[in-house]
């Protein structure tokens, strides 16, 4: 097989499962940078790398000549560290969400395209049984074309750390997973949205950390997003649960449990006659951050373009500034990238 050699870049939280998708697959950790030394360190430790420990990325590039890089700082860095790695010639697969701005994310996708190098975002919840299980029985075409998607998301996460701290925690850190994922699920691509953030009474986050948005996607598909990150008690699923409505029936997808739905087989007075929705399990065996390292590494070895390329997934960061842009305005805005 093949063999690979990266550098990563953000040795904080999320590091950890992605070290161990390393180890997995083989990949040689040439260098370990990150603006706190001691938490590179402490990871090549951790793992017993032979990885050299750095806070400077460029010389740690020209030392290590990687195949590839691999970007978790914090969302607020993700633009100046992905344009670094992509201008010194390596592509790179980042954490969600790509950037802290539209500007910024704009700047990442034009400098890949000059560069010719792959810029890849991990969306780890694409990589998981239960969503492409989802996925699989929307587009098995049994409740006809889809009309409307609902997710809720209600979790009381004490993190402490960035978070805390940021404008619109909710929206920028976590529901870009949801609205990635409605397009995972629909196909469908985001034309406008009517959103109120919010942050409710109580809340230990400083940002904004709930929101509702009513969001028009392409084909007419109306998808409507509840959301909070302070709501204690009554957890749904990290995926969110998912109502999907087609011409034809409907699909539940809830509290990770497998999806089950309802499909319509023929008329039956005040309501149809309906049948249950037939559900093939699909398992994924890399999953989260390991998917998102796969999607990366077949590339690298057969050049497939991941379903993440930055081109795409800008358009799912699309919709999450203009859900703020739309709060801000107290009005809908149109969704561009
Ligand atoms: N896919 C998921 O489910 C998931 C889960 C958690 C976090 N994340 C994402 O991963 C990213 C990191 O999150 P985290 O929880 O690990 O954060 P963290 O704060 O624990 O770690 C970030 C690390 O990056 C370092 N850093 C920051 N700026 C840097 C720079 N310019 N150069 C080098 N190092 C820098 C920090 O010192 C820290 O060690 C975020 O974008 C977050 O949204 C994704």
């Amino acid at each position: 097989m093949q063999t690979f050699r990266t550098v990563v870049v953000g040795a904080g939280g999320i590091s950890k499962p992605w070290f161990e998708a390393l180890k997995a697959e083989q990949v040689e950790v040439a260098g370990v940078v990150d603006i706190k030394k001691e938490n590179a360190e402490a990871r090549i430790r951790e793992f017993g790398l032979a990885a050299e420990a750095s806070t400077e990325l460029k010389k740690t590039l020209r030392r290590c000549k990687p195949d590839f890089v691999i970007d978790l700082t914090i969302p607020e860095s993700h633009g100046s560290v992905t344009v670094t790695a992509l201008k010194a010639g390596y592509p790179v697969v980042g954490e969600k969400p790509m950037a802290s701005s539209m500007a910024e994310a704009r700047k990442m996708v034009k400098v890949s395209l000059a560069t010719g190098k792959m810029y890849m975002v991990s969306q780890s919840r694409r990589w998981d049984s239960n969503t492409a299980t989802f996925h699989q029985a929307l587009s098995s075409g049994q409740i006809g074309g889809v009309t409307a998607v609902n997710c809720d998301f209600y979790i009381g996460a004490h993190f402490g750390g960035f978070r805390d701290a940021m404008p619109s925690p909710l929206i920028l850190d976590m529901a870009i997973h949801h609205f990635d994922l409605v397009r995972y699920f629909t196909g469908a691509d985001p034309v406008s949205v009517y959103a109120k953030e919010y942050n409710p009474r109580g809340s230990w986050y400083k940002g904004d950390v709930a929101a509702s948005c009513i969001f028009e996607m392409s084909n007419g598909i109306i998808f409507t997003y509840r959301g909070s990150w302070c709501a204690e008690g009554c957890h749904t699923s990290w995926h969110g649960n998912w109502r999907v409505i087609g011409d034809r029936g409907t699909v539940l997808f809830e509290q990770d449990a497998l999806p089950h739905g309802q499909k319509v087989t023929g008329p039956n007075g005040f309501f149809s006659a309906t049948a249950p929705v037939e559900v093939q399990p699909v398992t994924v065996e890399k999953i989260n951050m390991h998917g998102g390292l796969c999607e990366m590494l077949a590339f690298l070895r057969d050049g497939k373009t991941p379903q993440t390329v930055c081109t795409d997934n800008i358009k799912s960061l699309a919709m999450v500034f203009s859900a703020m842009e739309s709060s801000r305005k107290g009005r809908p805005v149109a969704i561009t990238w």
